[in-house]
């Protein structure tokens, strides 16, 4: 449910290819204690975004996936059974916020409603965590700095972010790279050629175009990589594109054969 990563230095940072301005942002916010938003579809690189900024900037980082069972007590923490006795043991938000880290809530609409309210006296000046069941009041220490992250194409009326939630965030849009940054990035993970890497991020913007009409989501950045990985190991291209980039998108037959004509039309 949550990771640990602690990184070194910028040198040791896993790549990640600015899109804008979002590497300012994240550095103008961390030095001022603010908390920031990143809001954009899935696999367009919060993670990988938010994982090198971390290292860049030195601080460990606490990563928890939300889901719809997540509760407050698994962000704060909760008395445990050990050796017949009870001791308390920290959630990861408790972790970074003690130590100064950087907390990341990914998909934090998914969380239950008593996730939000922890957050609310993080977010303000006070930058203070109350832990009701041990009766301790913990103040950010240095370097604390909470990441969000939602995805407002999955928006429902059941879930989406209060604005007393959302109002006390720095926010910053994400989308998939341009074609020349997405080419780059997709090379530089996989290492396929540029021809090859070209006809891909070529075909996933055809692929992009149809959303709404035939499908639900756009290819991602992320499927893109992963059809390249595997062409660079060897699996031919039709069979690794229709693995990575057209069976994650549709489970229906008409589209897929639609789909496999616009492969066709790219690659020949
Ligand atoms: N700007 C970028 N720089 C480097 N890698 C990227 C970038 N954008 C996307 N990727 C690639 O796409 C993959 C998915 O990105 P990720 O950060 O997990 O997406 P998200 O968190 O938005 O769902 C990453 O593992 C990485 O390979
Ligand atoms: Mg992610």
């Amino acid at each position: 449910m949550d990771g640990t990563q602690k990184l070194k230095g910028a040198a040791d940072a896993p790549f990640y290819l600015p899109q804008a301005d979002e590497c300012e942002i994240f550095r103008a916010a961390h030095a001022n204690s603010l908390p920031l938003l990143l809001k954009g579809p899935t696999g367009c690189g919060k993670t990988r975004f938010v994982a090198h900024m971390a290292a860049e900037l030195d601080r460990p980082l606490y990563t928890v996936a939300c889901h719809d069972d997540l509760s407050a007590a698994d962000l704060i923490g909760r008395y445990l059974l050990k050796g017949g006795e009870t001791v308390w043991v920290d959630g990861p938000l408790t972790r970074a916020v003690r130590e100064g880290a950087i907390c990341y809530l990914d998909e934090v609409v998914e969380a239950r409603k008593d996730v939000t309210v922890v957050l609310h006296p993080l977010t303000d000046d006070r930058r203070i965590l109350p832990i009701d069941r041990t009766s301790e009041e913990i103040e950010a220490a240095d370097g604390f700095m909470l990441v969000a992250s939602y995805n407002p194409g999955y928006q429902n009326i059941l879930k989406t972010l209060k604005p007393s939630t959302r109002q006390r965030f720095l926010s910053v849009e994400f989308d998939f790279p341009t074609p020349e940054l997405e080419v780059e990035v997709v090379m530089r993970e996989s290492g396929l050629d540029k021809d090859r890497v070209q006809g891909l991020v070529r075909l996933a913007g055809k692929l992009r175009a149809l959303k709404g009409q035939d499908l639900e989501e756009g290819v991602s950045t992320r499927l893109i990589v992963y059809a390249a990985t595997l062409i660079h190991q060897g699996m031919p291209l039709e069979r690794a594109v229709l693995a990575a980039m057209i069976e994650p998108l549709t489970d229906e037959e008409d589209v897929k054969r639609g789909l496999l004509d616009l492969v066709t039309a790219v690659f020949g």
